[in-house]
């Protein structure tokens, strides 16, 4: 198995399975204070990562075939208004979506009248090595034509290592309404630096899931076959994995709420029982009482208007959106002026 097109933006970690920065900061400024919270980033070691592929696949959850349909129905007209770029991926787990655009983006390629070298190219990113290695070989096998170079890190680091200076136009695509998961102050600070990663011209195309009544978004996020709680609650199996860490599992029930004032799906873990968790490499002890909670994901849900006038804000202006029949999912392409 070769890994010469996946590279590891982590500095001090060699291992490929080991994705996530040593210091564990984030996990114990979000267990010490009142309300604890934890990062999703958390939520993505390998077993974690497939559970999501599996929630994907849920009746319940409508986002990703909602997605899926749109850039089926719209990726050639993407592809026509962008021209050839080099496509970028944030977050691109197991890349399944991603074929519509790439199938369009080939199309593109083999129709320039003088080949470019690399016209027909694409960058996964994540921060599951396992998944990327696999997808990265899946894609190389499918698209022999596609110049791949996958990397293992979180969007800072990718962010910050792709830099500014690219040769050819780009296009940084963020799909599955993952913004979602950033707070407004967080999603302006992570547009800003999609904005810096860009130049004049290059485009952004970003996948959000939209408002709509709350009976179909906790449905969503509370699936009857419970995939949603198992993915939820690996986050603490990742951590004692991670940080040599003792929560035990059975003592946390999974729990997703949507927040009407908000408009986003707030997903917790509640501690059954009193008892006290300790994560060594991290040298923190936790307590918990019985019926207290552990925040680990907000999934924003958004309206296209405001979404327009933020993405402007840091530059990006839209130049289409495309939604389903239903309103429920929106794709939005920017570019930068
Ligand atoms: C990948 C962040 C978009 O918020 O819908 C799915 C993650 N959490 N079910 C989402 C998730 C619970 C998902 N995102």
């Amino acid at each position: 198995m070769t890994i010469k097109h996946l590279k590891i933006l982590h500095q001090h970690n060699a291992d490929i399975n080991q994705t996530f920065e040593k210091d564990g900061h984030d996990v114990v400024q979000g267990l010490t204070g009142t309300l604890k919270t934890l990062s999703p980033k958390y939520f993505y070691d390998d077993h974690g990562s497939e559970l999501f592929e599996q929630i994907c696949e849920l009746p319940e959850y409508y986002p990703t075939r909602t997605e899926a349909w749109i850039l089926n129905q719209y990726a050639d007209e993407i592809a026509a208004i962008t021209g050839s770029c080099e496509l970028v991926e944030l977050g691109s787990g197991s890349s399944t979506k991603t074929h519509y655009l790439l199938n369009a983006y080939q199309k593109v390629a083999n129709s320039l009248i003088t080949s470019i070298p690399d016209a027909f190219s694409y960058i996964p990113i994540d921060v599951s090595g396992g998944i990327l290695k696999t997808t990265v070989l899946h894609l190389q096998e499918k698209y022999p034509d596609l110049t791949i170079e996958g990397l293992i890190g979180t969007y800072d680091e990718a962010l910050l290592y792709l830099g500014k200076n690219h040769s050819r136009s780009r296009m940084i695509f963020f799909l599955g309404s993952s913004i979602g998961n950033f707070n407004a102050v967080e999603s302006n600070e992570f547009l800003n630096k999609v904005s810096h990663a860009l130049t004049q011209g290059d485009y952004f195309l970003l996948g959000i899931d939209l408002q709509k009544p709350k009976d179909i978004l906790e449905a969503a996020y509370n699936d009857s076959q419970e995939v949603t709680a198992a993915f939820n609650l690996n986050m603490l199996a990742h951590l004692n994995w991670r940080f040599q860490g003792n929560f035990d599992l059975n003592l946390f029930k999974h729990q997703a709420i949507y927040n009407e004032i908000d408009h986003q799906i707030e997903m917790y873990l509640h501690a059954q029982a009193d008892h006290q968790a300790s994560l060594d490499i991290l040298d923190l002890k936790v307590q918990f009482q019985s019926g207290e909670s552990i925040l680990t994901e907000i999934s924003r849900k958004f309206d296209l208007e405001k979404m327009q006038v933020q993405l402007r804000s840091q530059g990006l202006e839209t130049i289409k959106i495309w939604t389903d029949p239903q309103q429920w999912f929106g794709l939005v392409l920017c570019q930068v002026l």
